[in-house]
Protein backbone atom coordinates (compact mmCIF):
# COMPACT_ATOMS: atom_id res chain seq x y z
CA UNK A 1 0.00 0.00 0.00
CA UNK A 2 1.14 3.18 -1.20
CA UNK A 3 1.32 6.24 1.12
CA UNK A 4 -1.11 8.28 -0.80
CA UNK A 5 -3.24 5.14 -1.71
CA UNK A 6 -3.59 4.62 2.04
CA UNK A 7 -4.54 8.24 3.08
CA UNK A 8 -6.63 8.32 -0.26
CA UNK A 9 -8.80 5.61 1.52
CA UNK A 10 -8.29 4.31 5.56
CA UNK A 11 -10.79 7.20 5.99
CA UNK A 12 -11.91 5.27 9.11
CA UNK A 13 -8.07 4.28 10.24
CA UNK A 14 -8.71 1.16 8.49
CA UNK A 15 -8.24 -0.58 4.65
CA UNK A 16 -7.62 -3.19 2.91
CA UNK A 17 -5.27 -2.32 -0.40
CA UNK A 18 -2.72 -3.51 -2.05
CA UNK A 19 0.45 -4.07 -0.52
CA UNK A 20 3.64 -1.59 -0.84
CA UNK A 21 5.92 -3.40 -3.47
CA UNK A 22 9.57 -3.07 -3.05
CA UNK A 23 12.81 -5.13 -4.64
CA UNK A 24 11.73 -8.24 -2.06
CA UNK A 25 8.39 -8.83 -2.94
CA UNK A 26 6.45 -12.04 -3.24
CA UNK A 27 3.97 -12.74 -5.72
CA UNK A 28 0.59 -10.80 -5.43
CA UNK A 29 -1.32 -12.37 -2.87
CA UNK A 30 -4.85 -11.74 -1.22
CA UNK A 31 -5.18 -11.26 2.71
CA UNK A 32 -5.72 -14.93 3.74
CA UNK A 33 -2.65 -17.51 3.77
CA UNK A 34 -4.52 -20.56 4.34
CA UNK A 35 -2.04 -23.70 6.01
CA UNK A 36 -4.21 -26.06 8.09
CA UNK A 37 -1.51 -28.20 8.82
CA UNK A 38 0.32 -25.28 10.21
CA UNK A 39 -2.72 -24.63 11.97
CA UNK A 40 -3.20 -27.66 13.83
CA UNK A 41 0.57 -27.81 14.68
CA UNK A 42 1.06 -24.31 16.47
CA UNK A 43 -2.43 -25.09 18.63
CA UNK A 44 -0.68 -28.03 20.24
CA UNK A 45 3.49 -26.62 19.95
CA UNK A 46 2.08 -22.61 21.49
CA UNK A 47 0.98 -24.59 25.07
CA UNK A 48 4.21 -26.15 25.47
CA UNK A 49 6.11 -23.28 24.62
CA UNK A 50 4.05 -21.25 26.64
CA UNK A 51 5.34 -23.25 29.80
CA UNK A 52 8.72 -22.68 28.96
CA UNK A 53 8.58 -19.29 29.33
CA UNK A 54 7.12 -17.74 26.49
CA UNK A 55 4.76 -16.46 27.85
CA UNK A 56 7.11 -14.00 30.24
CA UNK A 57 8.49 -13.08 26.49
CA UNK A 58 5.12 -12.11 25.33
CA UNK A 59 4.78 -10.38 28.75
CA UNK A 60 7.73 -8.06 28.48
CA UNK A 61 7.15 -7.18 24.52
CA UNK A 62 3.69 -5.25 25.64
CA UNK A 63 4.66 -4.19 28.85
CA UNK A 64 3.80 -0.45 29.06
CA UNK A 65 2.24 -0.28 25.82
CA UNK A 66 -0.79 2.54 25.49
CA UNK A 67 -3.44 3.72 22.48
CA UNK A 68 -3.38 2.20 19.48
CA UNK A 69 -1.74 -1.04 18.63
CA UNK A 70 -1.31 -3.15 15.64
CA UNK A 71 -0.66 -6.50 16.06
CA UNK A 72 0.64 -8.70 12.72
CA UNK A 73 0.36 -12.45 12.86
CA UNK A 74 -1.21 -12.62 16.12
CA UNK A 75 -1.83 -16.29 15.15
CA UNK A 76 -4.92 -17.83 17.28
CA UNK A 77 -4.45 -14.64 19.51
CA UNK A 78 -1.86 -15.85 22.74
CA UNK A 79 -0.74 -12.20 22.84
CA UNK A 80 -4.27 -10.70 24.12
CA UNK A 81 -4.11 -11.44 27.19
CA UNK A 82 -1.04 -9.65 27.88
CA UNK A 83 -1.89 -6.60 26.56
CA UNK A 84 -1.58 -3.43 29.37
CA UNK A 85 -5.15 -1.92 30.38
CA UNK A 86 -3.22 1.52 28.64
CA UNK A 87 -3.95 -0.35 25.63
CA UNK A 88 -6.98 1.41 23.87
CA UNK A 89 -7.75 -0.95 20.26
CA UNK A 90 -5.83 -3.61 19.15
CA UNK A 91 -5.55 -4.42 15.46
CA UNK A 92 -4.74 -8.25 14.88
CA UNK A 93 -4.08 -9.17 11.61
CA UNK A 94 -3.87 -12.69 10.93
CA UNK A 95 -4.15 -14.43 7.66
CA UNK A 96 -4.44 -17.80 8.28
CA UNK A 97 -8.25 -18.48 8.14
CA UNK A 98 -8.26 -21.44 11.01
CA UNK A 99 -5.95 -19.26 13.52
CA UNK A 100 -8.05 -16.11 12.83
CA UNK A 101 -10.96 -17.87 14.16
CA UNK A 102 -9.58 -18.96 17.18
CA UNK A 103 -7.84 -15.26 17.57
CA UNK A 104 -11.40 -14.04 17.31
CA UNK A 105 -12.37 -16.07 20.13
CA UNK A 106 -9.81 -14.86 22.10
CA UNK A 107 -10.56 -11.29 21.32
CA UNK A 108 -14.10 -11.65 23.00
CA UNK A 109 -11.73 -12.79 26.42
CA UNK A 110 -8.63 -10.46 26.04
CA UNK A 111 -8.90 -7.74 28.79
CA UNK A 112 -8.71 -4.46 26.19
CA UNK A 113 -10.33 -4.17 23.03
CA UNK A 114 -9.29 -6.30 20.06
CA UNK A 115 -10.40 -5.82 16.35
CA UNK A 116 -9.08 -9.48 14.39
CA UNK A 117 -9.00 -8.73 10.70
CA UNK A 118 -7.73 -10.83 7.72
CA UNK A 119 -4.26 -9.35 5.96
CA UNK A 120 -0.70 -10.20 5.90
CA UNK A 121 2.34 -8.02 7.71
CA UNK A 122 3.06 -6.91 4.02
CA UNK A 123 -0.02 -4.77 2.88
CA UNK A 124 -1.62 -3.76 6.68
CA UNK A 125 -5.12 -2.70 6.84
CA UNK A 126 -4.19 0.47 8.84
CA UNK A 127 -3.99 4.05 7.77
CA UNK A 128 -0.13 5.44 7.93
CA UNK A 129 0.66 6.76 11.17
CA UNK A 130 -2.08 5.46 13.00
CA UNK A 131 -0.83 3.50 15.63
CA UNK A 132 1.29 4.46 18.88
CA UNK A 133 3.00 0.85 18.87
CA UNK A 134 2.80 -2.56 16.38
CA UNK A 135 3.95 -5.85 17.70
CA UNK A 136 5.50 -8.46 16.03
CA UNK A 137 6.05 -11.71 17.62
CA UNK A 138 7.79 -14.91 15.96
CA UNK A 139 6.27 -13.62 12.88
CA UNK A 140 8.91 -12.11 10.88
CA UNK A 141 10.41 -15.51 10.41
CA UNK A 142 7.31 -16.33 8.32
CA UNK A 143 5.95 -13.34 6.17
CA UNK A 144 7.09 -14.13 2.35
CA UNK A 145 8.62 -10.34 1.95
CA UNK A 146 10.21 -9.30 5.15
CA UNK A 147 11.86 -6.28 3.77
CA UNK A 148 8.66 -5.02 2.61
CA UNK A 149 6.14 -6.01 5.89
CA UNK A 150 9.50 -3.93 7.93
CA UNK A 151 8.58 -1.12 5.85
CA UNK A 152 4.37 -1.40 6.43
CA UNK A 153 5.59 -1.52 10.21
CA UNK A 154 7.41 1.59 9.83
CA UNK A 155 4.20 3.17 7.81
CA UNK A 156 1.76 2.34 9.90
CA UNK A 157 3.50 3.71 13.34
CA UNK A 158 2.88 7.70 14.51
CA UNK A 159 6.38 9.60 14.12
CA UNK A 160 6.36 8.54 18.51
CA UNK A 161 5.42 5.01 18.07
CA UNK A 162 7.29 1.98 18.73
CA UNK A 163 7.56 -1.01 17.04
CA UNK A 164 8.04 -4.18 20.05
CA UNK A 165 9.09 -7.32 18.96
CA UNK A 166 10.24 -10.75 19.73
CA UNK A 167 11.85 -12.95 17.24
CA UNK A 168 13.84 -15.86 16.68
CA UNK A 169 16.92 -14.82 14.09
CA UNK A 170 19.92 -15.79 12.06
CA UNK A 171 22.69 -17.74 14.08
CA UNK A 172 25.70 -15.46 15.33
CA UNK A 173 28.20 -18.08 14.07
CA UNK A 174 29.02 -18.54 10.25
CA UNK A 175 28.41 -22.45 11.27
CA UNK A 176 25.09 -21.77 12.64
CA UNK A 177 24.50 -19.39 9.50
CA UNK A 178 25.44 -22.39 6.97
CA UNK A 179 23.47 -24.71 8.57
CA UNK A 180 20.34 -22.26 9.06
CA UNK A 181 20.81 -21.81 5.21
CA UNK A 182 20.54 -25.65 4.04
CA UNK A 183 17.45 -26.26 6.75
CA UNK A 184 16.00 -23.39 4.84
CA UNK A 185 15.58 -25.20 1.76
CA UNK A 186 13.11 -27.34 3.19
CA UNK A 187 11.84 -25.74 6.67
CA UNK A 188 9.44 -23.51 5.39
CA UNK A 189 7.43 -25.94 3.60
CA UNK A 190 6.77 -27.75 6.57
CA UNK A 191 6.70 -24.79 9.26
CA UNK A 192 4.59 -22.46 8.04
CA UNK A 193 6.57 -20.63 5.76
CA UNK A 194 9.20 -20.22 8.93
CA UNK A 195 12.95 -19.71 8.36
CA UNK A 196 15.66 -20.26 10.01
CA UNK A 197 18.11 -17.66 9.19
CA UNK A 198 16.20 -14.28 8.90
CA UNK A 199 18.81 -11.08 9.59
CA UNK A 200 15.59 -9.33 11.40
CA UNK A 201 17.50 -6.82 13.32
CA UNK A 202 18.80 -5.23 10.14
CA UNK A 203 15.47 -5.91 8.21
CA UNK A 204 14.12 -3.42 10.76
CA UNK A 205 17.02 -0.91 10.90
CA UNK A 206 17.24 -0.76 6.67
CA UNK A 207 13.41 0.24 6.82
CA UNK A 208 13.61 2.75 8.46
CA UNK A 209 13.62 1.62 12.33
CA UNK A 210 16.00 2.05 14.56
CA UNK A 211 16.25 -1.26 17.18
CA UNK A 212 16.82 -0.57 20.50
CA UNK A 213 17.15 -2.41 24.13
CA UNK A 214 17.94 -5.42 22.17
CA UNK A 215 17.92 -8.71 24.51
CA UNK A 216 19.23 -11.85 22.77
CA UNK A 217 18.83 -15.05 24.64
CA UNK A 218 18.45 -19.07 23.23
CA UNK A 219 14.80 -20.16 23.30
CA UNK A 220 13.78 -22.98 24.12
CA UNK A 221 16.94 -22.82 25.92
CA UNK A 222 17.12 -26.84 26.47
CA UNK A 223 16.57 -27.91 23.03
CA UNK A 224 19.24 -27.51 20.35
CA UNK A 225 16.89 -26.44 17.29
CA UNK A 226 17.42 -24.30 14.22
CA UNK A 227 15.77 -21.47 15.62
CA UNK A 228 17.25 -21.62 19.11
CA UNK A 229 18.72 -17.61 18.73
CA UNK A 230 15.97 -14.94 19.13
CA UNK A 231 15.97 -11.16 20.05
CA UNK A 232 13.59 -9.32 21.76
CA UNK A 233 13.52 -5.61 21.18
CA UNK A 234 12.35 -2.19 20.36
CA UNK A 235 12.56 -0.27 17.59
CA UNK A 236 11.41 3.45 16.92
CA UNK A 237 10.92 5.15 13.10
CA UNK A 238 13.62 7.19 12.37
CA UNK A 239 13.28 10.67 10.40
C1 LIG B 1 4.77 -18.89 14.82
S1 LIG B 1 3.20 -18.21 14.53
C2 LIG B 1 3.09 -16.95 15.77
C3 LIG B 1 1.70 -16.52 16.05
C4 LIG B 1 1.56 -15.41 17.09
N1 LIG B 1 2.28 -14.22 16.73
C5 LIG B 1 1.99 -15.89 18.44
O1 LIG B 1 2.95 -15.35 18.99
O2 LIG B 1 1.37 -16.82 18.98
C6 LIG B 1 3.47 -17.27 13.03
C7 LIG B 1 2.23 -16.56 12.55
O3 LIG B 1 2.55 -15.73 11.43
C8 LIG B 1 1.46 -15.79 10.53
N2 LIG B 1 1.90 -15.33 9.21
C9 LIG B 1 2.46 -16.04 8.21
N3 LIG B 1 2.67 -15.26 7.15
C10 LIG B 1 2.24 -14.02 7.48
C11 LIG B 1 2.19 -12.77 6.81
N4 LIG B 1 2.65 -12.65 5.57
N5 LIG B 1 1.68 -11.72 7.45
C12 LIG B 1 1.22 -11.83 8.73
N6 LIG B 1 1.25 -12.98 9.42
C13 LIG B 1 1.76 -14.06 8.80
C14 LIG B 1 1.04 -17.23 10.59
O4 LIG B 1 -0.25 -17.44 10.03
C15 LIG B 1 1.10 -17.48 12.08
O5 LIG B 1 -0.08 -17.13 12.72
Amino acid sequence: MTSRTCRASCAAGVSASAPDRGPDHGPDQGPDRPDPWFAWIWQRLAPRLEQRGLADHRAWTVAGLAGRVVEVGCGDGQMFAHYPSTVTEVVAVEPEPRLRARAAQAARHAPVPVTVLPGRAEALPVADGSCDAAVAMLVLCSVEAPRVAARELRRVLRPDGQLRFCEHVRAATPLGQRLQRSLDLAWPHVGGGCHTARPTVTTLAEAGLTPQRLERFAFPSRLPTPTLPHVRGIATPRG
